[in-house]
């Protein structure tokens, strides 16, 4: 079983191992799927991106009660995308197309892609966002509410393709837009705050060493030093759950109780 630290709107569960954390991820997302279809008979999942959430989507179509999801009725989006082609080795897509989509259990056109995004990261972006507006028949001032934003933490606290001192981070309006990433000298294409905290859930999976400055620093500091990540927040007054595990989580103090910290 996993350490549990909640510290403000934070439910941080510290696992031993990644195994262990992905094996107990994957029976609560089949959870929120499950609990979303009785209740709208439809389901919403916005996906991280990046390396951590790999062997989570391989794990998750592979587990036996996976196969008795009705998965026609589960859509999956795309939490953000490079500007790159759809098989490019960078491309979120091709990994997600690679792991969540690779046995066939779910079908292709559930699972939203962006377009342009190699040629015109502004035409990009303004598509998916019509494609998420149409898919949620929003009108023009509404927030899809996804049951679901899984999300990933960078070395800068950022998540998503929202970056520190980026422009998107100020994004009070539009769903998803082209964000450009000054130290890459590239545009990136995300989800603004506005649709991601509006989701049921939003669950953080932040794994391995390279994590283990930034993770504490996230939770204990992160709206102080003004990391992307520490903006995520729930609209519903639920928490922000951090699946993690030892590695990411060494340097948090040895905590009893909230008030140590
Ligand atoms: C991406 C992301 C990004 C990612 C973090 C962590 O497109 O890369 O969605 O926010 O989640 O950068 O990436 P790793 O999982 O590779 O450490």
């Amino acid at each position: 079983m996993p350490n549990e630290i909640i510290y403000t709107n934070n439910s941080v569960l510290i696992f031993d191992s990644e195994n262990e954390l992905i094996n107990n991820l994957t029976t609560k997302i089949l959870g929120i799927v499950t609990a979303a279809l009785a209740k709208n008979g439809i389901c919403s999942i916005a996906l991280s991106g990046g390396s951590t959430p790999k062997l989570l989507y391989s794990n998750l179509v592979a587990h036996p009660e996976a196969r008795l999801i009705p998965w026609q009725n589960v859509y999956f989006f795309l939490g953000d995308e490079r500007c790159v082609s759809n098989d490019s080795i960078e491309s979120n897509a091709k990994m997600i197309n690679q792991t969540l989509l690779s046995n066939n259990l779910i079908p292709k056109e559930n699972f939203f892609t962006t377009k342009y995004q190699d040629e015109n990261p502004e035409k990009a972006a303004k598509f998916y966002a019509d494609q998420i507006k149409t898919f949620f028949n929003l009108s023009n001032n509404d927030f899809p509410k996804f049951d679901l934003v899984l999300l990933g933490l960078g070395p800068d606290g950022h998540t998503a393709s929202l970056f520190p001192d980026s422009q998107a981070l100020q994004e009070s309006h539009n769903l998803f837009v082209a964000n450009y990433i000054e130290k890459f000298n590239a545009t990136r294409l995300t989800l603004t705050y506005p649709v991601i905290n509006n989701a049921d859930y939003q669950i953080f999976v932040v794994t391995g060493k390279s994590k283990t400055d930034i993770l504490p620093e996230v939770i204990f500091r992160g709206k102080e030093l003004k990391y992307p990540a520490a903006n995520v927040s729930n609209n519903h007054n639920q928490n922000i759950i951090w699946y993690t595990d030892t590695l990411a989580a060494a340097n948090f103090k040895s905590i009893k109780s909230t008030e140590e910290i």
